[in-house]
């Protein structure tokens, strides 16, 4: 049997896109009866994106891709794989990887994607990192991209504050392991969930009816407070798991980088590590919750803000609908 020498795999590029429109908490209080106290007091959001009528994920996900490629200092012909976590294809088939793939004309690419809702972004990550370590792919393109507000009910005012539009995008390749590079994921589900968070119809058990659309089936439904007990346990345990697992202690983390469902969700798994609040990066305040996008383009963020920085210790966590959690910890390879 012949030898396996694994490669090492590294975030080598970042991207984001929104749109230019912002829905405020002001803008929400005119739709249902809420208020900017109670949004910000319950959630930490102030605003989110809203893609205009007509726009699709593959949008603003092709615009983060192309960002994330020139950032790497690459071309699309470079790219050999696309991996696209969204609840929000812009159709059921084919593939808003496929879709993307044609946009940038990453004409060498093969790809797919992934439903694994907010955690979708982490868990396409670890499929990124093992191509790239076992030599399958060398240049793969993650793209977390959702239109949120194709799903949302803006007359229900349990699920409409919540959400927001927009993409991320890394490009993974095999780095030099002095340089660091992603160390480790823990991918987790447990179908336990499915009835708390979920978008019955459109599917197989319930295809689009007259029925479906008058019942609001094609609508997120959430049970708040069900899904926020599930979430402040699983990212907070799973973060400290995956530092643990690799031999470090919560101390040697310099950097959080938390799915934007719930600030409060936020804070437990900040707490848990140990974490100051310099040490975390925050932007549902502005964005909401944009499921697959909310990771990396909060990279991007914490990169603009210079917080980024070569050699840092760096947990990616999240928890979404299935249930679904998981966590990747990585070594910022960049300068
Ligand atoms: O990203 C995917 C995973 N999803 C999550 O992680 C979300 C987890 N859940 C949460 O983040 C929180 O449960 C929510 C932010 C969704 C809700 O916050 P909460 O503190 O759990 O509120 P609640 O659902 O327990 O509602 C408390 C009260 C209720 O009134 P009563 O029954 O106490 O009279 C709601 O009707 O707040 C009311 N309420 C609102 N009031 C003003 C619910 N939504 C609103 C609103 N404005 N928008």
């Amino acid at each position: 049997m012949s030898e396996v020498t694994l490669r090492t795999a590294g975030i080598t590029g970042l991207g984001m896109s929104f749109p230019e429109r912002r829905l405020t908490n002001a803008d929400l209080e005119v739709m249902v009866e809420t208020n900017d106290e109670w949004i910000v007091e319950r959630t930490g959001i102030k605003e989110r994106r809203i893609a205009e009528k007509g726009v699709p994920a593959s949008h603003h996900g092709a615009e983060a891709a192309l960002a994330a490629i020139a950032d790497a200092g690459l071309t699309p012909d470079d790219i050999d794989m696309i991996i696209v976590p969204t609840v929000t294809p812009d159709m059921m088939f084919p593939s808003t990887a496929c879709i993307i793939q044609e946009k940038i004309g990453a004409k060498n690419a093969w790809g797919f994607d992934i439903s694994a809702a907010c955690s979708g972004f982490v868990f396409a990550l670890e499929v990124a990192r093992t191509h790239v370590m076992s030599g399958q792919a060398n240049r793969v393109l993650v793209i977390g991209t959702e239109i949120m507000n194709s799903i949302v009910d803006y007359t229900d005012r349990n699920t409409c504050i919540l959400f927001g539009d927009g993409a991320g995008a890394v490009v993974v390749e095999a780095v030099d392991p002095a340089d660091g590079g992603i160390i480790d994921s823990i991918c987790r589900i447990d179908g336990i969930g499915g009835k708390h968070l979920h978008q019955k119809a459109g599917g197989s058990l319930h295809p689009a009816s007259e029925d479906t659309i008058r019942q609001g089936m094609h609508y997120i439904y959430q049970e708040g407070r069900d899904v926020y007990k599930y979430a402040v346990r699983g990212m907070a345990n799973v973060a400290l798991e995956v530092v643990e697992k690799n031999g470090f202690d919560k101390s040697d983390v310099s950097l959080m980088v938390p799915h934007q469902a719930n600030i409060r969700i936020i804070e437990a798994a900040q707490s848990r590590l140990g974490l100051a609040d310099e040490q975390v990066v925050i932007t549902i305040d502005r964005f909401g919750n944009t499921t697959s996008a909310s990771i990396p383009s909060a990279l991007q963020v914490a990169r603009d803000e210079g917080r980024l920085k070569k050699g840092d210790l760096i947990v990616l966590v999240s928890f979404g609908a299935g249930f679904t959690w998981g966590a990747n910890l990585l070594r910022w390879c960049r300068d």
